[in-house]
């Protein structure tokens, strides 16, 4: 018998029915315990791909509150659902093309300007992120801040669900990133070397070495590297 099936049972409701489930799961595996099958909604299980925003309330408190379902351990009287794919406004652009400025930000999100401040997208971020934060510093075309303060985004729609601005935050994010790490950060020399150097054939007959050895020889020199990299 498996953890579950010591625990006490608990009711929740899904989609407004009522289900008993241990209450020492998460949402995502209370829902499936339920009989429920995912198609969507359902990623990595871990709290990385974002998939999973889940908006739920529980009996008694008008509060509706939000997490990663794959994160969030089941409450008795929680009144529970997933939220679906959100049809959020994507830009699509070259970003060769683009300056790394405010005004690029507000060209493909001009909803940006209509961020009031109220502060709701960083109350319901599953990553305390400080969403308002990085939003204000994009109206300001501080992309390095906003990279900074953007960078644990896991995409998972639930900012944009709350926004009475309109705003795609995490799109705008992902867009000041790139801007950033393609226009801003300076490039590093010695990568630019060594890419010379591959693009010039320097490896390539050390890779071909490689590729025809027997696993006791890639073994034996990977245990080499390791004994010069990691001493006891
Ligand atoms: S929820 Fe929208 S309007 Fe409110 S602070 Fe965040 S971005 Fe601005
Ligand atoms: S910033 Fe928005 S999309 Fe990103 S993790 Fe937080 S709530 Fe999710
Ligand atoms: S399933 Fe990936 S974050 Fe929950």
């Amino acid at each position: 018998m498996g953890e579950e099936g010591k625990a006490r049972l608990i009711d929740i409701y899904i989609m407004g029915k009522k289900y008993k489930v241990p209450e020492t799961l998460t949402i995502l595996k209370a829902i499936e315990y339920s009989g429920y099958q995912f198609i969507r909604g359902c990623g990595c299980r871990g709290g990385i791909c974002g998939a999973c925003g889940t908006v739920y309330r529980t009996a008694g408190d008008y509060k509706l509150k939000s997490g990663l379902a794959c994160q969030t351990v089941v409450e008795p009287e929680m009144y529970l659902t997933q939220i679906p794919f959100y049809p959020a406004n994507k830009a699509v652009y070259d970003i060769e093309e683009l300056e790394p400025t405010a005004e690029t930000l507000i060209e493909y999100y001009p909803e940006l300007l209509r961020c009031m401040g109220c502060n709701a997208c960083s109350k319901v971020c599953p990553q305390d992120l400080e969403v308002m934060e990085y939003m204000s510093a994009a109206m300001k075309g501080e992309l390095e801040r906003v990279a900074e303060l953007s960078f644990e985004c896991l995409m998972c729609g639930l900012c944009a669900s709350r926004c009475p601005g309109e705003n795609v935050q995490y799109n705008i994010g992902i867009l000041a990133r790139r801007l950033y790490a393609r226009h801003l950060v300076p490039r590093a020399p010695d990568l630019k070397e060594r890419v010379e150097e591959i693009q010039d054939g320097m490896y390539d007959e050390e890779l071909q070495r490689l590729i025809k050895a027997k696993d006791e020889e890639i073994e034996r020199r990977y245990n080499e590297t390791q004994a010069d990299r990691e001493p006891d």
